[in-house]
């Protein structure tokens, strides 16, 4: 049976391979979907400050304690606490990350399908001489209908779940060293284009100007769950990919190249999708279909948008594609390590039962719109269950278990490759694991859903 290990413990070949794959995970619809849409929803500026806080105080050593657990532990998920606590109940950490993938998949899977279905749509032709209002009544009327996004969310599925069963080297690193970058040059085009738009300032004041009337618990809370969505942490994603990373890695300047990459697409992002929004007259706060309506409008402005467009949406699918990898590896690396199943079975069982979630994620926008729990739809409670409380919850677990279970020991000797190399910000480091990050993520949570009072 231990015959399985060595397939889900391959490694990476190279220090560009898995910083590769890692921000492959990380950028994703996170950062050219969720941004724009929860930024528009939170009032610009201001949110995007204290977004930006967040990711470097909190995101970064977040996302590096979980480098050196999955390295350390050379184990998934669940594995990791289990060898590195042993008689102890911190598994229940990584089984709170298999079940923030499952979550996280199942209704990201939705919106990867509305990128596919775009895609087609480009490659047909299909926006163009529409003029905005047609565009969104193009975008509404595929939301409500039921076999096409469901469809496409399944083929999204299956695509994920081939390149899963290829193995790590193999299915990872080769897709996203080319292809991101790419995306980064498409961005920066489009970005050109929408900045150069009529009416283009109100959108760039939306971003940059901040409004601290604006800010309230709840803002803030999104801020801080869109940093934990945007870099895949608090789950356990990449301490299943810190166990692929090589033992000469320096990971905290691995992290620190992924949180920048990371954020500046996100804000890349924003500069490409705001001044659009207002140049075509979109409200900011239309929610989860706002860039599925602005896009194709920046696509028929500029000269050979067709081409833009094909491409975009191609890269974006591979954006897509980099992340979902990554949250279905989470369960299967698990599930072949704990439960001794092959790569085979878990990838198709997985897959299979996470669709089911998925198909009632994208029906809450047709058939099941109506269904609602606390107000919400079974897609928006989804997503807020996973970047607003679970991946927050399992950032303070995994931060707790670093800087007071592992130690201080065990950091430095992870963090210096065992006293080869220097790290400056150790202290500090150490300081924000144990004390800074748990503190304000309990306290931002709390707030966030109004225990104090107010919002
Ligand atoms: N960070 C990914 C994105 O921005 C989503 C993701 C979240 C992936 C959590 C893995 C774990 O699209």
């Amino acid at each position: 049976m231990t015959g399985n290990i060595p397939s889900s413990r391959d490694g990476f070949t190279s220090k560009f391979g898995v910083v590769a794959a890692a921000a492959g995970s990380a950028v994703g619809l996170g950062n050219i979907w969720r941004f724009p849409y929860v930024v528009g929803e939170n009032g610009g500026g201001a949110f995007l400050l204290i977004y930006l806080g967040f990711i470097l105080t909190i995101g970064v050593s977040v996302m590096l304690a979980e480098f050196i657990i999955g390295r350390r532990s050379q184990s998934n998920a669940l594995g990791a606490f289990k060898k590195l606590a042993p008689g102890s109940v911190w598994w229940l950490v990584g089984v709170m990350g298999i079940i923030s993938a499952f979550v996280i998949l199942s209704f990201y899977t939705t919106i990867a399908g509305w990128t596919l279905e775009y895609l087609i749509q480009a490659i047909g032709n299909g926006f163009s001489g529409k003029n905005a209002a047609e565009i969104s009544g193009m975008f509404d009327s595929f939301q409500h209908s039921t076999a096409r996004p469901l469809l496409w969310q399944l083929l999204f599925m299956g695509l994920t779940a081939a390149v899963i069963l290829g193995g790590v080297q193999k299915g990872i690193e080769k897709y996203t060293k080319l292809l991101m970058p790419m995306l980064v040059l498409l961005i920066v085009i489009m970005c050109v284009r929408s900045v150069t738009l009529d009416g283009a300032g109100e959108g760039l004041r939306f971003l940059f100007k901040p409004d601290f009337s604006k800010i309230n618990g709840n803002v803030v809370l999104e801020a801080l769950g869109q940093a934990f969505f945007s870099m895949s942490i608090g789950m356990g994603a990449l301490i299943t990919y810190g166990s692929y990373v090589q033992k000469d890695n320096h990971l905290p300047s691995t992290t620190f190249q992924i949180a920048l990459a990371d954020t500046g697409i996100a804000i890349l992002a924003g500069v490409m999708i705001f001044p659009a929004v207002f140049a075509f007259g979109v409200q900011p706060d239309a929610g989860t279909g706002l860039v599925f309506q602005v896009l194709p409008n920046i696509f028929q402005q500029m000269p050979g948008g067709y081409i833009f467009g094909v491409f975009f949406f191609l890269l974006l699918t591979v954006a897509a594609l980099t992340s979902t990898i990554s949250l279905l590896e989470v369960v299967v690396a698990w599930a072949i390590e704990e439960l001794k199943m092959t790569r085979r079975k878990a990838t198709i069982l997985f897959a299979a039962a996470i669709s089911v979630l998925g198909g009632l994620a994208t029906l809450s926008f047709s058939e099941l719109s109506e269904f609602k729990l606390f107000g919400k739809t079974i897609f928006d409670n989804l997503d807020w269950l996973s970047a607003n409380f679970l991946l927050p919850l399992g950032g303070v677990f995994i931060v707790i278990f670093l800087g007071w279970i592992l130690g201080s020991k065990i950091i430095a000797d992870e963090v210096t490759n065992q006293g080869t190399i220097k790290m400056k910000l150790l202290k500090i480091f150490i300081f924000i694991l144990r004390y800074l990050a748990p503190i304000a993520i309990l306290l931002v949570f709390l707030n966030g859903i109004g225990v104090f009072g107010g919002n």
